[in-house]
């Protein structure tokens, strides 16, 4: 079967306008700005306003997304929503998204890897496009952390945000090394680490929902250790060297593990790409959301190579690498 190149033909992203502060939360919980900015980075984090969804968050950044890409939502044959905090038990944000958008074209299904889900997603529909299976892709990653947060929980509530990001990917003939497109995604999990991120409820659980749980410190330790051999693997794959990557684009959990992946695999911390001060951790979002913006203002530029990494509770953790 002939294989296909899944080309970033347009990206866009999208956050709700109300801002929290850590003042704000500072006079919630027993905290601090100077608490929450030394040990995470962040400053503020938007937070969806009461009857917006994660489907309404995933809608604007889709078609922002689209108009980027110049391509109609009657092209679309399929759509790959990462979310962990879905409007309903089902149907999916996908589906939900699809009638939306007036695409009736194909398949729309959600991903669930948590934190890691963008890239979960990205690699789901670039196997699917290479395969032949699809044409025209929308991968989102979107998420209301808000409504998964114990409010009274200071250990958590200071660290999520909410948000949206999207990709439009395009099938194009595979052409050679140089050409746009994934070059290759990463993928890996260790279910063992359950206890140490996760949330404590759910349908055929508890019956409900369920709040957010963490054990920071210990995901920390995992993170950069994880986060960094995904980085290392999926260049080693590709043939590229760390050096020769222009941008990265982390999942934003927290400024010290940005700094310390660089610092362990000796990136300059020019190339790593930060939105966790403005945005907090926004799960699934947060990759794409950071990309949108290094776009905007004129940081990643058609042709960069530029890697995406996350980790999240699973655990789940992986990496994936993009000649834009
Ligand atoms: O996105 C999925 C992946 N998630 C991550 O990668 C998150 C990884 N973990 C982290 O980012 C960090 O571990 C945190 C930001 C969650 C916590 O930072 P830390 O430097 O690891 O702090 P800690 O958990 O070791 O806590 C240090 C102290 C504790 O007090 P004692 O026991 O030393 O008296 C905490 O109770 O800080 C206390 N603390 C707080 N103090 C003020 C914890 N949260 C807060 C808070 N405000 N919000």
């Amino acid at each position: 079967m002939t294989e296909f190149k899944a080309r970033i033909a347009g990206i866009g992203s999208y956050l709700p306008e109300r801002i929290l502060t850590n003042e704000e939360i500072s006079s919630m919980v027993d905290t601090s700005d100077s608490w929450i900015r030394e040990r995470t980075g962040i400053r503020q984090r938007h937070i969806a306003p009461d009857g917006v969804t994660t489907a309404d968050l995933a809608e604007q950044a889709a078609r922002r997304a689209l108009d980027d890409a110049g391509i109609s939502a009657e092209d679309v044959d399929l759509i790959v929503v990462a979310t962990t905090t879905p409007d309903f038990t089902f149907p999916s944000v996908g589906t939900l998204l699809q009638a939306r958008l007036g695409a009736t074209q194909g398949a729309a299904f959600d991903v669930q890897a948590v934190c890691t889900g963008f890239v979960y997603a990205l690699s789901v529909a670039d196997n699917m496009i290479a395969r032949g299976q699809a044409k025209t892709a929308i991968v989102v990653g979107a998420e209301t952390m808000s409504r998964i947060l114990d409010w009274t929980d200071r250990t958590t509530c200071v660290l999520f945000g909410d948000g949206a990001g999207a990709m439009v990917l395009t099938g194009q003939d595979a052409g050679d090394e140089a050409s746009p497109g994934i070059m290759g995604t990463y993928l890996r999990s260790d279910g063992r680490f359950k206890d140490l991120l996760h949330v404590d409820g759910g349908p055929s659980s508890t019956g409900t929902v369920g709040q957010l749980r963490m054990i920071g410190n210990q995901v920390f330790r995992h993170a950069v250790t994880n986060i960094a051999e995904s980085m290392t693997t999926i260049a080693g794959r590709a043939g590229v060297t760390i050096e020769e990557i222009d941008w990265f684009v982390p999942h934003q959990a927290n400024q010290r593990i940005l700094e310390g992946v660089a610092r362990k695999l000796s990136i300059p911390t020019e190339k790593v790409i930060s939105t966790v001060a403005d945005h907090g951790n926004t799960s699934a979002a947060s990759v794409p959301l950071a990309f949108d913006r290094a776009v905007q203002d004129g940081r990643i530029k058609r042709g960069d190579l530029v890697l995406m990494e996350a980790l999240g509770g699973g655990f789940t953790w992986g990496a994936a690498l993009v000649r834009y």
